[in-house]
């Protein structure tokens, strides 16, 4: 080490002994809204971002035409319907974030209600879907002229509003879908391949259902946390076993499609710990009958509440909170900084055609390290309701692209309470206003990292032009996620800390961090990497773990 180097080290700590605490991220309006698009001609119902910083959507096939051709004057022939026999129109986009651009895809069949994740490889696979798409796999790789490749039969059972998650091993399992009270994984290892999941079964109200788009999540010990209607089970998905079974959540109402709440896995953190803790937070949804009402021109008003549990604890117990509004159909978007965003849906009704009331306008900011009963922040309404079939995605730079909206079976703009959105806007946290310039970290080098390993120490440069707090920088990973229906599937945080943080000179900081020890705590894939500094996120890079 250079006498310079150590000199910058010692100045740098004694510049920590004397830091003020934290400055705190509140206002009295939270946060931006930017419209980036009036219309990308298709609502995006499903999105997914890649690696190369495009958004893949899309709705479905049989809503009639959409708003954008498809290119080089290609068209479908569609027989089953005599309305549209031939459909010229594209029903995916790719969205390009870096250029606000997007470009028509072609999907051969029918995407909708399917659901996909991001495979180790970056390549988007999708599956599942309605009519002739219900069994497909197709797979979208991330390149500016790719578009979809579809594998016909590559599904075991027909699977429509399922729930899809990466495994440690790589694959990718599919849980559920409609009358589906079984799993199934991509790529098959054994011919049947379906695994039956009476959880399932026994979460299916009749009549309602209430069990579509299970919450999916893989805990730390490696088994699938699976939530459906209004409680879980632990998941031994190799060995086909139920090992926990978990209460209902207090006062026993839905939370699954169509009584659409939220859920995510909170942000894992304390990664060096003997045993790593795992939480789970559901919010909103709609009470019991609420579907059945709103077929009937009644909209029950939604829930207020969420539900939060300690899925490793060995006794675990929801610990309930109230929102400062009812919601249903939200999504829940996981923030680079561990704080989790509520946004979009509606204040009464139900998921369905036509069934939900009272869109909800404002996003609400949920602060999981707070004391309970200030957890909340609501933040700066958008003018666009979100209802049925809209969708979110955190992009690389921090902000959180919001689209879709269409509680219509086809598209209609005259004559309906919530015109189809063809819109896109961007929402940005309060993390992004200027004022917090100082404290935010740049990354500096690498620009991105491929072929990363497990249990490996590695260090990031930043710049950082203000005071520096040590103790308040931390290194974290997200997984991109795969949204629809009010669930991004996949989605996950990881906060490795750091291990320390050296001065290099000029406002250049060198962080030290170590990668997960695991694969169920990180399954190899792509991530986005952000050093948080005071709450502060850097933009991301992209890394590859392997
Ligand atoms: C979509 O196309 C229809 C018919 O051409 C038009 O009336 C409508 O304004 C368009 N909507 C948007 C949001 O582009
Ligand atoms: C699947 O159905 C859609 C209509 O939903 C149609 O446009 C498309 O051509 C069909 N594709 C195949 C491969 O049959
Ligand atoms: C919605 O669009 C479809 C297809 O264009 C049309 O048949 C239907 O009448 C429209 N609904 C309303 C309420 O305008
Ligand atoms: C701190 O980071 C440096 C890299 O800048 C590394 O060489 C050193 O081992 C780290 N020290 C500790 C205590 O982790
Ligand atoms: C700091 O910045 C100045 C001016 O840009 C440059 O001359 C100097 O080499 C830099 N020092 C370090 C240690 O990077």
């Amino acid at each position: 080490m250079s006498p310079t180097f150590i000199f910058s080290i010692l100045v740098f700590q004694l510049l920590f002994a004397s830091q003020p605490c934290h400055r705190i991220l509140t206002s009295a309006a939270d946060g931006r809204w930017q419209l980036l698009q009036k219309s990308i001609g298709v609502s995006a119902m499903h999105m997914q971002l890649l690696r190369n910083d495009r958004v893949v959507m899309f709705d479905r096939t049989d809503f009639g035409k959409s708003n954008l051709s498809l290119p080089n004057g290609k068209c479908l022939s569609n027989p089953t319907n005599t309305a549209l026999p031939v459909d010229c129109t594209a029903h995916s986009v790719e969205y390009n974030v870096l250029t606000n651009e997007f470009r028509a895809l072609t999907v051969q069949t029918d995407v909708w209600c399917s659901s996909g994740a991001i495979m180790p490889d970056g390549n988007l696979v999708q599956t599942g879907g309605f009519n002739n798409g219900t069994r497909r796999v197709r797979v979208f790789s991330p390149c500016s002229t790719c578009d979809w490749q579809e594998i016909p039969n590559g599904l075991a059972a027909k699977r429509w509003y399922a729930t899809n998650h990466i495994l440690p091993d790589g694959r990718q399992i599919i849980v559920g879908g409609r009358r589906q009270f079984n799993y199934e994984f991509i790529p098959k290892t054994v011919a049947a391949n379906t695994f039956n999941l009476p959880f399932l079964s026994e979460t299916n109200d009749r009549g309602v259902e209430n069990n579509l788009y299970p919450f999916v999540f893989l805990n730390v010990d490696g088994n699938l946390f699976i939530f459906a209607n209004n409680r879980a089970i632990l998941l031994d998905y190799v060995n086909n076993k139920v090992v926990k079974t978990y209460p209902t959540i207090p006062g026993g109402d839905p939370r699954s499609y169509p009584s659409t709440g939220s859920a995510v896995l909170l942000p894992l953190k304390n990664l060096k710990a003997p045993a790593i803790q795992a939480e789970v937070l559901v919010c909103g949804g709609a009470p019991k009958g609420s579907y059945l009402q709103a077929l009937k021109g009644n909209f029950i008003g939604a829930l207020n509440t969420c539900a939060r549990m300690t899925i490793t604890d060995p006794n675990p117990q929801w610990v309930m909170e109230t929102m400062p509004m009812a919601r249903v159909m939200s999504d829940m978007i996981l923030l680079p900084n561990g704080k989790v965003l509520i946004i979009n849906g509606a204040g009464s009704g139900s998921a369905g055609w036509e069934l939900g009331r009272d869109p909800v306008l404002s996003p609400v900011m949920y602060l999981p390290d707070h004391e309970i009963g200030s957890r909340f922040e609501t933040q700066t309404p958008t003018t666009i309701p979100r209802m049925y079939h809209s969708a979110v995605v955190l992009l690389r730079d921090g902000r959180v692209l919001v689209g879709g909206s269409n509680p219509h079976a086809f598209y209609n703009f005259t004559g309906v309470l919530f015109p189809t959105e063809l819109s896109l806007e961007a929402f940005s946290p309060v993390y992004m206003d200027a004022e917090f310039n100082d404290l935010r970290p740049t990354i500096v080098a690498p620009k991105s990292m491929s072929g990363i390993q497990i249990r490996k120490k590695l260090s990031v440069q930043v710049v950082i032009t203000g005071k520096v707090d040590p103790n308040l920088v931390s290194v974290t990973m997200v997984a991109p996620s795969f949204t629809t229906h009010s669930f991004s599937m996949n989605q996950r945080v990881l906060d490795l800390g750091n291990n320390n943080v050296t001065a290099l000179g000029n406002s250049t900081y060198n962080i030290e961090y170590t990668t997960p020890r695991s694969y169920n705590l990180a399954p190899a894939g792509f991530y986005l990497l952000f050093v948080v500094h005071q709450d502060i996120p850097s933009q991301g890079i992209w890394v590859k773990l392997r």
